[in-house]
């Protein structure tokens, strides 16, 4: 199948990195060719790492980059068979994308979104294609993680969500199918847990050590949530906090205003060398 991913960043390489893996042509679509270049780097190095342990052989890894393309425009997916968007986590530039994707593909091609909390059904709204029209959400980092949250929106088909479990199975990946509400499942849970281990700092209820050490060896989480809050971004967090707190009605999910401090300071985790801890 040939595979168009949108987005070069550190989910849209690891994406393209999981198909190419399974023997799909992927074109990897980035308006910056500095980060379709770093992209390519990351997936090198991922397919490193798995070679070094034995997952993979040394022979195996240049077939697998051979088939990661790379291109500039959103309409240079015109002949992919699935699209699947990882581009930066705002509403106003998705909606664009599927816009443009909407034109440039083939009627019946699925159009997938990575989104970890815009709604699919508003993607969905700005195509003439929302019965074809997904989430299919990849957890960081891609190659290691097991799920893959798939998300029926309004209009979403059942044979597009069969589709895509299908799909998700042949990675390799277990699919959960939810439905389309803020933040989904994955988010809903999770981020006001790292949200609220943020107040604690705020607090000075303890260190970012001490409530990551509590969650890990407590909790048997493998790594603690600010240090899974640097992993993710605190700018994405953020974000889906936001979602929540908007889309919700809920003061429950306020963001905490440290998040918000360290956001507009540039300190976003382990992409910026800053976050709970230095990188
Ligand atoms: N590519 C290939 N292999 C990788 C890799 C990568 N990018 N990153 C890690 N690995 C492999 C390692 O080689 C190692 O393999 P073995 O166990 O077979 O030797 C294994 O993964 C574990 O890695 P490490 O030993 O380096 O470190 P670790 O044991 O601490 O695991 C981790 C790292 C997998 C990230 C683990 O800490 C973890 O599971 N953390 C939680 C991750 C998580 O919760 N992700 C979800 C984030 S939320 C999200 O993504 C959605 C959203 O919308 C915000």
């Amino acid at each position: 199948m040939n595979v168009a991913v949108i987005g070069a960043g550190t989910m849209g390489n690891g994406i393209a990195q999981v198909f190419a893996m399974h023997q799909h042509a992927v074109t990897m679509i980035d308006i910056s060719a500095e980060a379709l270049r770093r992209g390519r780097e990351a997936i090198g190095a991922s397919l490193a790492r798995l070679a070094k342990k034995g997952s993979l052989t040394a022979a195996q890894v240049d077939p697998i980059l051979a088939r990661v393309a790379v291109a500039t425009l959103v309409s240079d997916a015109a002949g992919a068979d699935l699209v699947v968007e990882a581009a930066t986590e705002r509403a106003e530039l998705k909606f664009k994308i599927f816009a443009e994707l909407d034109a440039a593909c083939r009627p019946g091609v699925i159009l997938a979104s990575n989104t970890s909390s815009i709604s699919i059904t508003e993607i969905g709204a700005r195509t003439r294609r929302p019965e074809l029209v997904i989430g299919m959400h990849f957890m960081n980092p891609v190659p290691v993680m097991q799920l893959v949250e798939v998300i029926r929106g309004q209009a979403t088909s059942d044979a597009t969500t069969r589709t895509v479990m299908e799909l998700a199975t042949a990675l390799g990946k277990t699919p959960v199918e939810v439905n389309d509400y803020p933040g989904f499942v994955a988010n809903r849970v999770l981020m006001p847990m790292i949200n609220e281990a943020i107040y604690c700092v705020m607090e000075g209820v303890a260190t970012p050590e001490a409530v990551d050490t509590v969650m890990k060896l407590g909790m048997a989480h493998p790594m603690g949530p600010l240090m899974l809050a640097d992993l993710i971004g605190l700018d994405t967090c953020l974000a889906i906090m936001e979602v929540l707190h908007r889309g919700l009605g809920d003061d429950k999910y306020r963001p905490c205003p440290l998040l918000r401090r360290m956001v507009a300071a540039g300190e976003l985790g382990r992409k910026t060398g800053k976050g709970f801890y230095p990188y």
